[in-house]
Order: C-alpha cells, then structure tokens, then sequence
C-alpha cells in the first residue's frame, strides 16, 4: 500500500508515524508513507499558503493551487489515488467498517489542513472523502491523518504478528473488547479472575464474550442497537439503506481477498 500525505505542518505527522507498528510496517515494506510539505507547493516568494475568508469571517483558509498543485505532482509520480481523503471535523465519522475498507486500497492520499479549512473548490474537485475523528476540533488534519494512517496499517497483511489479533480488536464485531491481564497472578490483593488461568479455552471463550457484552451494554450501548437494528429500531425509524449501511463493500476483514477494494483484481498482480 502507499499513502500520500500532504500536510501544512508536516512536521506533526511525521513524528507519529516513525514508531511502534507503523515504523516496522515501513521497513519491512508493507507500506510506503511520504509526508508532502504543502508550502513546498507555493510558488509565490513567501511559499504563502493561507489567505482571508472571502466574506470576512475568523481564520485564514488554505489556498486551492498549493492543495491543486500538491494532488497532482502525487498523480503524476505514483498515478491516481484510490481515494483523496480530507481530514475534517465535519466529515462523516471514522469508524472500524471505514478503515477496513481503506486498508483494502493500493493508493490513498490524505490531506491534512490547518487554520480554518480548505478553499472549498479542492473539496469540490478533488477530494472523495471526508472523514472526522470525533466530534471536537483540532487545530489541524495532522494528527487526525496520522490517526487514519495508525488505524490502517495495523490491519495491513504481515504487520502485527498474531494475524488473529486485528480481528479481536474492539469494534471488530461491534463490540468492545474484553479486559486483559498478565502476571503476576495477584497483585496488591488483586487477582486475576480463576477462569482466566483454568486453561479451559471453551470457558475462557464464553467469559469474554459476557464481558464484551456486559462492557459493550454499559458503555456503548448504540453499539448494541447497530448491530441488530431490528429490535433496537422503532417505527419511525426508516428501514436502513443498504448503500447508506456499506452493503456493497467489503469491510469485513476476515473475508478479505486481494482484490477487494475498487481496483478490482488488480491488486494480486501489483505485488505489495
Ligand atoms: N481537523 C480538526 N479537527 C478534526 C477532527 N475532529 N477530525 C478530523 N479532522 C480534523
């Protein structure tokens, strides 16, 4: 996979991405990451990318050639994204289903704003997808970029190295996970519940799944409500559109195959 970011302060999405699972997933080539500078795009003599709302109004905008010009020196050197994400408090909201569909794509490019947002002309021309990482606002599209980025490349082929573990993660089924202890067995007088050390896997099983249920009820419980629409729906409630529910992709990473995503089977012959 490659993903193209294109930042207005690359500095803070670099920093993220050079440890832990993405740093081993770059060297061992799962995946090719470049941060773009966007002022490196400004041709003007101060390399300006902002400029004053049209209208009036706080904050400054970035300029569409810098983003324009940025979008297509990436097109022209590695060929047209799968996806041009843009990070955005008023994007539609990241979730598991999302980053499995991502993770599927050969090529994505994300574009991550500072100051007030983006000339809506790239949103317009450019941009495929909007996504938020939760309903607050930061100062910039950095970190959220770096979030999409450590969300995606975990679930890359090769990278964590028990294959089952992405697959256990919380929201993977819609649920939350369950705890998880280590040694020592009792710490301070806190002991590690008995089932948990019986060594009786169908047991151990069985206790997990009441605890994400239990976790998953107390917690989130629209979670609940997601995952069987039928009981949680009330009538005024429309039948949930399939298109609108993701029907037609794959999002579900243990039926993945190599040519999900919407390259089609392109993506076995392109080795990774
Ligand atoms: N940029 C600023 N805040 C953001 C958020 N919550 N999600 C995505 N991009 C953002």
């Amino acid at each position: 996979m490659r993903i193209d970011i294109i930042a207005a302060l690359p500095e803070i999405v670099d920093g993220p991405l050079q440890h832990s699972i993405v740093r081993r997933a770059r060297e061992a080539d799962a995946v090719t990451i470049e941060v773009h500078d966007l002022r490196q795009f400004a041709t003007d003599k101060h390399r300006q990318i902002d400029d004053y709302p049209f209208g009036g109004g706080a904050g400054m905008v970035l300029k569409p050639e810098p983003l324009f010009r940025a979008v297509e020196s990436v097109v022209d050197a590695h060929g047209e994204p799968d996806e041009v994400v843009y990070m955005t408090p008023d994007g539609e909201p990241l979730d598991q289903p999302t980053v499995n569909d991502l993770s599927m794509r050969e090529h994505l490019v994300l574009l991550a704003g500072h100051y007030k947002g983006i000339d809506q002309r790239v949103r317009h021309a450019l941009v495929t997808r909007e996504l938020s990482i939760g309903d607050y606002v930061l100062s910039g599209g950095e970190l959220p970029a770096a979030v999409l980025v450590d969300a995606v490349v975990r679930l890359l082929p090769g990278v964590l190295g028990d294959t089952s573990s992405a697959l256990t993660d919380s929201f993977q089924d819609g649920l939350l996970d369950a705890p998880v202890y280590t040694r020592p067995a009792e710490y301070r007088g806190l002991r590690v519940p008995e089932v948990l050390r019986s060594g009786d896997h169908a047991r151990v099983e069985a206790w997990r799944d009441e605890k994400r249920m239990e976790k998953t009820r107390t917690r989130r419980p629209d979670l609940l409500r997601e995952r069987m629409p039928e009981e949680g729906r009330t009538e005024e409630e429309p039948e949930p559109d399939d298109r609108e529910n993701g029907a037609e992709k794959n999002t579900d990473l243990k039926n993945r195959t190599p040519g999900d995503g919407p390259r089609g089977g392109e993506a076995e012959e392109d080795a990774r």
